[in-house]
């Protein structure tokens, strides 16, 4: 028992003090209690979980994830476009320096004449304090806007669930608001168009398959990722990718690789058969990744 006022509330039941504020429940709400009928924290409980639900209601807006595809126009949902079609305000992240967002432009046609879009800017830094300041202040955006109870979009290239910048906001903005509604649409991911594109089975029967995002690991991540999987994909390929290149050659697996960049766009570039001269004078690396497959291809 407890006294209206008083910071701390006594559970007969369990013999707890427990602290009374916003967040105070029951210690055991579903379980039959005698004391019940006069616990001030179990009624504190009830009025806190009421407020909780009313806030969740009071968000109004639905964020939509649209993942809108490699950039194939043919290789959109028609969820996604459905949704597109739907939304007044919309999202895209664009990398800082770089002018473009190819996800807004492959969403574009499909948004309303009046509708909006706001993109939000990321630097791609490894400092993990820096990155997850820049995408609080990101998600802080978005929730100004969902506040008022306005449906809006992030469109993401591929699917938001591979790699996409959509994780870090919508972590961001579950920390801000944990009741946010959100939906997620799926896209086809850039693994998957460049293997059919180049009729290159990603994995068959018992074989193993490791995505790896090469600019973000060492040397001694890499060699048993690429000693111990059957299919390889390597993301995120950096400017300067020697430490990768050397590491599939001493392991002799830089002749099967195929390099895939800017897939399903119309400057796409495929390279087979690749040696390490030629990936040491060829430095374009926007938009490119590798597949190496270990069996099953000449
Ligand atoms: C941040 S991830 C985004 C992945 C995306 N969410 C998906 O579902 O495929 C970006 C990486 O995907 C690869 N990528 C993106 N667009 C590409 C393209 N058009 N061609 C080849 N690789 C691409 C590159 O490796 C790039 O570093
Ligand atoms: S209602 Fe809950 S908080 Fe109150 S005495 Fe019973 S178990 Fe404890």
């Amino acid at each position: 028992m407890s006294e209206p006022g008083l910071e701390y509330g006594y559970c007969q039941k369990y013999n707890k003090k427990i602290p009374l504020d916003e967040n105070t429940v029951c210690v055991h709400p579903h379980e039959y209690c005698r004391f019940r009928p006069s616990c001030l924290i179990h009624e504190l409980g009830k009025q806190n979980r009421l407020r909780q639900r009313q806030q969740k209601e009071k968000i109004g807006g639905t964020l939509y994830a649209i993942g809108v595809g490699p950039g194939d126009p043919r290789m959109i949902t028609l969820q996604a476009i459905d949704r597109l079609r739907s939304l007044e305000m919309v999202f895209a992240s664009k990398k800082e320096g770089v002018s473009e967002s190819i996800a807004y432009t492959i969403a574009e046609k499909y948004l309303p004449a009046s509708s909006q879009v706001q993109f939000l800017e990321f630097k791609a830094t490894y400092d993990r304090d820096e990155f997850d300041a820049i995408w609080a202040e990101n998600a802080k955006k978005v929730f100004e806007v969902l506040k008022t109870g306005q449906d809006c979009g992030y469109i993401t290239l591929g699917d938001p669930s591979l790699y996409s910048t959509f994780s870090h906001l919508l972590r961001n903005l579950t920390k801000l608001s944990p009741g946010v509604r959100v939906e997620i649409i799926p896209g086809v991911t850039m693994v998957t168009a460049a293997s059919n594109l180049l009729n290159v089975p990603l994995a068959i029967d018992g074989e193993s398959l490791t995505l790896i995002p090469s600019a973000q690991i060492d040397e001694a991540q890499l060699r048993p990722l690429i000693r111990h999987s059957d299919n390889l994909v390597f993301m995120k390929i950096p400017s300067d990718a020697q430490m990768l290149i050397k590491n599939l050659e001493e392991e002799g697996l830089l002749h099967r690789a195929i390099w895939v960049q800017k897939c399903c766009l119309p400057d796409q570039r495929v390279m087979k058969e690749l040696d390490k001269k030629t990936l040491e004078e060829d430095q374009e690396r926007y938009l490119s990744m590798m597949i190496v497959k270990k069996e099953g291809m000449s």
